[in-house]
């Protein structure tokens, strides 16, 4: 079973990828976290994790169902993490959370992607095209290792900046530097955001969309928005900044 989280497509293209030539099915991690799906996992011999890196670490929701989940004995796990450049301690933080329950992460690689956060700093992610490019090889001896079960670990160690933003407090506070909003000026009400919102954080009221406090900071919504009514820092979302990985659509982010 692969498991992703995705926010601009670049870990869901990933992941796509790798279920078309392993067979293996996949879902979204918010599927996976339900108690019927999360027992089911119990019997997989592979699950694969295919995830983006968010301020040096995995996202919240995929942590959660490492947390939880109890993998068979001897099953194959392995995380592949895209990232802007650094992806931190995420794979670390897997490995960890893993081996408190005598699971092991078996592999793992690191795939540099256009930065889906580029935007929130006045910066086009649109301009690192190129590392989808570079990607495709990568891609493919992820797919070869997958298939004979490799063991093998990348970046596996803990680093500074991963610690520091596992520090709850000082997580929040960077996500708080980040925040966005609706401007409900700009905003058309179509619903673009809520579709791409895993964490149903959006819902549409009075024709407008309403951002509620549950988010996971995929950017899904400031990315996806025809509209560029979802600003970053109150600064005005700019179309020619908006980042999406070519080979997603709207409508399979979120996995609903
Ligand atoms: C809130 C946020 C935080 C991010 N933090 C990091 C980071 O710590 N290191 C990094 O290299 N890239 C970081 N990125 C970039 C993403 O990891 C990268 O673009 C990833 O491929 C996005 O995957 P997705 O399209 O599946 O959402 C961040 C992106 C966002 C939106
Ligand atoms: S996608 Fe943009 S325009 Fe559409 S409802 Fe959401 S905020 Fe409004
Ligand atoms: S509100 Fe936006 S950034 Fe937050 S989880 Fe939903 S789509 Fe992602």
């Amino acid at each position: 079973m692969i498991i992703y989280f995705t926010g601009t497509g670049n870990s869901l293209t990933i992941a796509r990828a790798i279920k078309d030539a392993t067979g293996d099915n996949m879902m979204h991690v918010y599927e996976a976290m339900k108690p019927d799906v999360l027992s089911r996992l119990e019997s997989e011999e592979t699950i694969g994790l295919v995830f983006p890196a968010f301020f040096f670490n995995p996202p919240e929701p995929v942590m959660s169902l490492v947390e939880r989940v109890k993998p068979k004995s001897g099953a194959y796990i392995y995380a592949v993490v895209t990232c802007g450049s650094n992806p931190g301690s995420s794979v670390w933080d897997i490995k960890t959370a893993l081996a408190k329950k005598g699971a092991r992460l078996s592999y793992s690689r690191i795939i540099p992607q256009p930065d889906s956060s580029a935007i929130a700093f006045g910066n086009d992610a649109n301009s690192q095209l190129a590392k989808l490019d570079a990607s495709r090889e990568t891609v493919k001896s992820v797919i070869d290792d997958i298939k004979v079960k490799k063991i093998s670990l990348e970046n596996e160690s803990k680093t500074l900046l991963g610690s520091i933003f596992a520090v709850k407090s000082l997580y929040h506070l960077g996500l708080k530097l980040l925040k966005k909003d609706v401007n409900p000026s700009k905003c058309i009400g179509c619903g673009v955001c809520a579709r791409v919102c895993s964490a149903n954080n959006i819902k549409i009221e009075g024709g407008k969309a309403k951002m509620g406090d549950n988010c996971d900071y995929c950017y899904a919504c400031v990315q996806w928005c025809p509209s560029q009514a979802i600003e970053v820092r109150r600064k005005t979302t700019l179309s020619a900044l908006q980042y999406r990985n070519p080979k997603a659509k709207a409508n399979d982010i979120a996995g609903k």
